[in-house]
């Protein structure tokens, strides 16, 4: 009699298909829909943190979805409180600032995490990689251009060999140590015969601990072809570049390096770890209070560090049917954005990561991405994998024709009616009579399912609209019951 009980499995608290809140009485939003990403745009003012952001963000919570939460405007700390305690959350909440106590030495965490695929040099790579990518690049549209993409493989290797010193000499993994050893590298032979210099370089001091390590069988054999590897890069190839070339590939490193390695940032970054991706993953709700707002730069990078860290953590995750769901939440995504998105987010879906990203407009994300047709090529790839799309009031054409494109066309047919005649034509058409040509029909086109001046036309709350914020959805793949297309409009309504 019991072996049903037995036998009965308990519904997961995140099956894919639980419901997270309705849009209308016919169509909900699942669990499904949260991890396949949802991209929110909407003119300033037009209810997209008010409207979308707040429904999503406290329905997630009441889900008990983890959280990583990236801060643009300086009122978002206390609005994601006011949301946990909302929610039940309140206890989950870690603010992560200069005030308070928590650090992450992301880099250190990434090397040490332990899980299959950690500790590997080019994730370390890759996590400043797309730090510096930011500082350095976002203007230029760096990566893809021919001399651009000479100098970044050439940092890419530096790197590479500087976090392998590190790692195979067993100290810590940090920016701050990484340039140390660059800054601290030989430049010429002579330099590296040199007692004075070889007792006040931080490279050389490490390249020795590397050694005698290999000697002490302290690596295995891997690690010993890859110190020797790094050995002949500090002592020969990169000693050997000319010297401009070399002061170019160690300066695109060192210049935003120095913003990492003083002040708040060292502090909160490069010292220790008391809060991790770990934490996320498990439920916390990270809120990263350097608002873009208040602290510009170091704003943009305390951001985009902890976005990588949890992106790769979340990539390395096994997923079975009691796994969390994640959320990484940005309003004003564009200051948070990289390249390397695009591949996460093709990657992510089957690892519950349910990326929320808030921005009034698609120029907002290609600027950030330094214009051109690379960072077009890299926005359309991020923006094609958010599987709902959430369009409030815009007026933004390239916008516009976005959502009208994603939303699809559909066959219309105009009808068309033309009469004509010789010179009595007003006499016939007084009744009376002559000779006279008419012509009625219909003509087929393909036309936007929705025009892109539509989205001019949706209620953007406040008191004037009775706190009523319209809104288009759209969503990859499967129809609203509601509208039995796959798009419909819906109404918000905000908080009292
Ligand atoms: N709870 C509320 N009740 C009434 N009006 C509100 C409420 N919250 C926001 N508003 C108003 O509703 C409008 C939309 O606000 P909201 O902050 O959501 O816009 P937004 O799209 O996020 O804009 P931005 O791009 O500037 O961040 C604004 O006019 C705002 O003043
Ligand atoms: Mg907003």
């Amino acid at each position: 009699m019991f072996g049903w009980f037995k036998c009965r499995q308990p519904p997961s608290r995140w099956s894919l298909d639980k419901p997270l809140f309705a849009w209308n009485r016919q169509d909900d939003f699942s669990i499904r829909d949260a991890c396949s990403g949802v991209a929110v745009f909407g003119a300033t003012g037009s209810g997209k943190t008010s409207g979308s952001g707040r429904l999503l963000a406290t329905s997630y919570l009441k889900a008990g979805f983890g959280f990583l939460v990236l801060c643009t405007k300086s009122d978002e700390r206390d609005l994601w409180l006011r949301y946990c305690q909302e929610t039940g959350r309140g206890e989950d909440v870690v603010v992560f600032s200069p005030e308070n106590r928590y650090r992450f030495n992301a880099l250190d965490h990434e090397c040490r995490h332990g899980g299959r695929g950690g500790g590997l040099t080019p994730n370390i790579v890759n996590l400043i990689e797309e730090v510096l990518e930011m500082a350095n690049g976002r203007e230029k549209g760096a990566g893809g251009k021919g001399e651009d993409a000479y100098w970044l493989t050439a940092r890419k290797q530096l790197l590479w060999n500087a976090v392998d010193l590190l790692v195979l000499s067993d100290d810590v993994i940090s920016i701050p140590n990484v340039y140390q050893v660059i800054a601290s590298a030989p430049h010429s032979p002579q330099q590296l015969g040199s007692r004075d210099w070889q007792n006040s370089s931080y490279c050389f001091h490490r390249m020795l601990v590397m050694l005698h390590r290999g000697q002490e069988g302290q690596i295995d054999e891997r690690q010993r072809f890859d110190a020797a590897k790094v050995a002949h890069f500090f002592q020969r190839e990169h000693l050997q570049l000319a010297e401009k070339t070399r002061s170019i590939v160690d300066s695109t490193f060192c210049a935003a390096a120095s913003i990492l390695d003083r002040g708040v940032l060292r502090e909160l970054f490069s010292t220790t770890s008391n809060v991790s991706p770990s934490d996320v993953l498990n439920g916390k709700i990270v809120v990263v209070d350097l608002p873009v707002e208040n602290f510009g730069v170091a704003g943009l990078f305390a951001g985009i560090l902890w976005k990588k860290s949890v992106q790769l953590s979340l990539l390395r995750r096994a997923v079975g049917p009691g796994t969390r769901p994640v959320s990484i939440f940005a309003d004003e995504a564009q200051n948070f954005i990289t390249g390397a998105d695009a591949s996460f987010l093709s990657t992510c879906r089957s690892k519950l990561a349910a990326n929320v990203y808030l921005s009034q407009n698609i120029n907002n994300y290609i600027a950030a991405l330094g214009a051109g047709d690379k960072a077009t090529a890299e926005v359309e790839s991020v923006l094609g994998n958010a599987g709902t799309l959430i369009a409030h009031a815009n007026s933004c054409q390239r916008t516009g024709e976005y959502m009208s494109e994603r939303i699809g066309r559909e066959r219309q047919f105009l009808s068309n009616f033309s009469q004509s005649g010789g010179a009595n034509d007003w006499y016939s058409a007084m009744g009376g009579e002559g000779e006279q040509n008419e012509t009625a029909g219909f003509s087929e086109t393909w036309e936007y399912q929705l025009q892109p001046s539509f989205y001019g036309t949706l209620r953007t709350g406040g008191q004037r609209h009775n706190r009523m914020v319209d809104a288009i959805v759209y969503t990859t793949g499967h129809e609203f019951k509601s509208s039995r297309r796959n798009w419909m409009t819906t109404t918000l309504r905000q908080a009292d």
